[in-house]
């Protein structure tokens, strides 16, 4: 039986350390599949099909890895999928609230799907989408923090 494990998120932009989850995440499951999270009450830096393009460009060309974006909710995406994983990153203790509430409701609308957390590798945990487009809207260097292709998507969408 094939394992698949559904790794959502935002990725506005993707950073190195989604990247590393998704490598992680392998050792668990025989196929990932990369969530982009449609959200109509956000207003993303990037449109869907630039963050697929993205994680596309740093985490594919590997066969176990897929791409897909999702409205509504991940519970019933994850059952249209065959998941039977959800993989989250924890960071912090900070991150735990939130992510420990949702891994909750999610198991409460589909209550075969389970929530592993990993942990990143340790000089990512302070990354965030947030901080990397804070950091590239004013002019500073995110190249140790996201693949190439995603530090000129940025350089360009704050191009002055
Ligand atoms: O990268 P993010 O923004 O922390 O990801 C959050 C995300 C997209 C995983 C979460 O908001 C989500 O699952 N959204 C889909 C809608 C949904 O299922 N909401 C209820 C979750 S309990």
């Amino acid at each position: 039986m094939t394992r698949i494990a559904v790794y959502p998120g935002s990725f506005d932009p993707p950073t190195k350390g989604h990247e590393d989850l998704v490598r992680r995440s392998l050792a668990l499951a025989d196929r990932v599949v990369v969530a982009v999270a449609v959200n109509a009450a956000k207003q993303p830096l990037f449109s869907v099909e630039e963050r697929l393009d993205m994680l596309r460009r740093s985490v594919g060309g590997d066969s176990r890895v897929s791409f897909e974006s999702f409205e509504g909710l991940l519970a019933d995406f994850a059952k249209r999928l065959g998941a039977g994983v959800v993989v989250r990153g924890l960071r912090a203790v900070s991150d735990f609230e939130y992510e420990f509430q949702m891994a909750l409701m999610n198991r409460q609308l589909h209550p075969s799907l389970e929530t592993v957390f990993l942990v990143p590798a340790v000089d990512l945990t302070y990354l965030s989408s947030s901080l990397v487009r804070e950091v590239a809207r004013f002019g500073g260097d995110v190249s140790a923090l996201v693949h190439p292709a995603v530090a000129a998507a940025l350089a360009q969408r704050f191009r002055r």
